[in-house]
């Protein structure tokens, strides 16, 4: 059995170790805004906050997730208030919307580090994938919120 905390709860997780946390997270806690996008590390689609760092879950397994601090954008906050979803919400930046939670969780780790990134300190934290191509958009998005 696999314990740790997600979005401030315990959870203990009856299944194989070696089960990636998106899986997890999604299968077993419910907690589906964490997407599933390439599942190679890639896209970032499956991105969460794990002890103030940005993951992509699909690389992590939950064996290696024991005794950590996992958020997901189900608790970015509680109410869409963080600013980066105002902002977001605001702006219109997403287009499709299917990457924006692992989006939205990286900027935020970025923005608890830094609130005024440069272009180039957003390009090298935000390396998501977006298909519909918002990267103009999301640059401006995250300094607005910073
Ligand atoms: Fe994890 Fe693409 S699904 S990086």
């Amino acid at each position: 059995m696999t314990k740790f905390t997600v979005n401030d709860r315990p959870v203990q997780y009856r299944m194989d170790p070696d089960t990636p946390l998106l899986w997890a997270l999604r299968d077993a806690s419910n907690l589906t805004g964490t997407k599933y996008g390439c599942g190679t590390g890639d896209c970032g689609a499956c991105t969460v906050d794990i002890d103030g760092q940005a993951v992509r879950s699909c690389q992590v397994t939950i064996r290696e997730t024991e005794g950590r601090f996992v958020t997901t954008i189900e608790a970015l906050s509680p109410d869409r208030g963080h600013p980066l979803q105002q902002v977001f919400a605001a702006d219109n930046v997403s287009q499709c919307g299917y990457c924006i939670p692992g989006v939205l969780m990286t900027a935020a780790v970025l923005l608890k580090r830094n609130s005024d990134p440069s272009d180039e300190e957003i390009d090298a934290a935000i390396t998501n994938i977006c298909r519909c191509g918002i990267y103009p958009r999301l640059r401006g998005a995250i300094k607005r919120a910073g």
